[in-house]
């Protein structure tokens, strides 16, 4: 779909969607359209006062067809109001059955974000809010489907400039929607890679280690975590180096584990399913990638995806195996579904060796009870450092849908990972406080002085409902944070 902002002087022709605001009446740009009073007839005619839900679609006779979409009143956050206003604008846009369609804003003149246009951002949240994957679908759809949005502004270059960044964002997030929405089958590590590759992003140099070049690096929790697997692993690194030559770079490392069965501690059939965005993580990396490519941002970023299926066989690892990790310590691999945690230290471990970063984020789909805590609304941050919490904080509070909430990393969560036979083992004993135990094993491979956070979110990365700028399915999560805290360090 694409977007276009357009002066709204010229007679108006086509189809035209038009939010209005509770008890505003027609708004004024339609109007002016509107000589023979037929659009003020129909609204009271059809009683429609502008609530939310309310619909009144009516044909002119200049032949302009409008569907006028009750948004109610402005409420809580301005940004926050407009993504539901996005929401009910792209429900009404699924089903126009028109290739172009018209989106008139003169209705929420009066509405002011606080960065860039209402218009730039509706223009946003109606891209999130529309995105489906029907790659699969080999029917075809015959009806036609909106391919380009003209919106209608009286500002059409402050609109412009602020959609501008606002679509490189959407573009990541696009990607990163497309990669977790794959099946395991068609997007194996291998194709991961070469997925990455034919995105061509500008000034982004892939570097990719297979596993020769990882088992003479000692990257021996990727392996294990791969050996049950026909399918090999990788790491891909992307390297961003727009900064200053000697400055150290902020490295993102994203879990792309293709497909995880569990291994040996192989998951039950509820389990299993959708396990294919195990690499939603990875996906959010590769699209916030993107999104800074094109931005063109001025700094040192490296984005780190290891690729891996957890797969059972015969060669499968074990539970109770002990593996030497890059870093040296050993680990017991007490449970084989544990395995997001395995590939993200050696990861990790492999960043800060290679990169000498200044700050570390990781992003995966780690711990399944995520879902409990939070339901869908919130993904876990964990940090060694509150000003990069903070700063996550807030970009978090600055995006549509990527919220986040901090959870501790208490000490005693340490002592859980104790080992008989290991350094440490790669659960915690009893179970307790699944989700923190994990974040404190990845601190066990954070070198001394390094800032890092972890994101889990096992919660956010798929959808199975709904919601106003993200469709049920993968949802992107992360490249719209970790891109606007990154937009953020640039204007610090
Ligand atoms: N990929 C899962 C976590 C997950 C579960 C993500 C459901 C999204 C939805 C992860 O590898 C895993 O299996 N974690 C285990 C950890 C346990 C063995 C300590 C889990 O959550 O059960
Ligand atoms: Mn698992
Ligand atoms: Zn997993």
């Amino acid at each position: 779909m694409k977007f276009e902002f357009k002066n709204s002087e010229g007679a108006l022709q086509g189809t035209l969607i038009a939010p209005v605001l509770e008890g505003m009446g027609v708004p004024p740009r339609l109007a002016r359209e509107d000589k023979e009073e037929t659009l003020a007839r129909a609204i009271t005619a059809q009683n429609f006062n502008g609530c939310k839900g309310e619909f009144c679609t009516v044909l002119l006779p200049t032949g302009l067809n409008v569907t006028l979409v009750g948004v109610g009143k402005v409420e809580g956050g301005v940004e926050t109001w407009l993504q539901t206003v996005g929401g009910s604008l792209a429900s009404v846009l699924k089903k126009v059955r028109q290739k172009e369609v018209m989106i008139c804003t003169s209705g929420l003149s009066e509405v002011k974000v606080k960065t860039g246009t209402a218009a730039a951002y509706l223009a946003f949240c109606l891209g999130l809010g529309t995105y489906s994957f029907d790659v699969y679908k080999t029917k075809k759809k015959e009806t036609p489907e909106v391919e380009l949005v003209r919106i209608l502004s009286s500002e059409v270059e402050a609109d412009e400039n602020a959609f501008t960044s606002l679509f490189s964002v959407l573009n990541g997030v696009y990607e990163a929607r497309d990669l977790a929405s794959e099946p395991a089958n068609m997007l194996p590590p291998r194709e991961f890679v070469e997925a990455v590759k034919t995105l061509k992003m500008k000034n982004v140099a892939l570097k990719v280690l297979d596993k020769k070049q990882m088992q003479k690096l000692g990257m021996n929790l990727v392996l294990t975590v791969a050996q049950g697997a026909s399918e090999a692993p990788y790491l891909l690194m992307m390297e961003y180096m727009k900064g200053k030559k000697d400055e150290a770079p902020v490295v993102l490392v994203g879990k792309g584990v293709c497909f995880d069965s569990g291994g040996m501690n192989l998951k039950p059939t509820a389990g299993l399913t959708h396990m294919k965005y195990d690499m939603a993580g990875g996906a959010a990396v590769v699209g916030t990638m993107r999104a800074i490519s094109e931005l063109g941002l001025k700094q040192n970023i490296v984005g780190i995806v290891p690729l891996v299926e957890n797969m059972l066989s015969s060669k499968a690892a074990h539970t109770d195996d002990v593996v030497q990790a890059m870093n040296g310590k050993t680990v017991e691999i007490s449970n084989t579904d544990a395995e997001g945690r395995l590939i993200l230290a050696d990861a990790m471990w492999y960043g800060q060796e290679t990169y000498h970063p200044q700050i570390m984020i990781d992003i995966a789909t780690l711990t399944g009870v995520m879902k409990y805590v939070f339901g869908s609304q919130y993904a876990g941050l964990f940090t060694n450092d509150n000003s990069l919490g903070t700063a996550l904080k807030k970009a978090s509070e600055e995006t549509v849908m990527d919220k986040i909430w901090e959870l501790p990393l208490h000490p005693e969560y340490e002592k859980m990972l104790s080992s008989d036979i290991a350094d440490l083992s790669n659960i915690a004993k009893g179970g307790e406080a699944g989700s923190a135990t994990a974040a404190m094993f990845l601190k066990n491979f954070i070198a001394e002085g390094v800032k890092w956070a972890h994101l889990d979110i096992a919660s956010v990365g798929w959808l199975t409902a709904d919601k106003p700028c993200s469709p049920k399915g993968a949802t992107g999560f992360g490249v719209q944070l970790l891109t606007q805290y990154l937009i953020n360090r640039e204007d610090s």
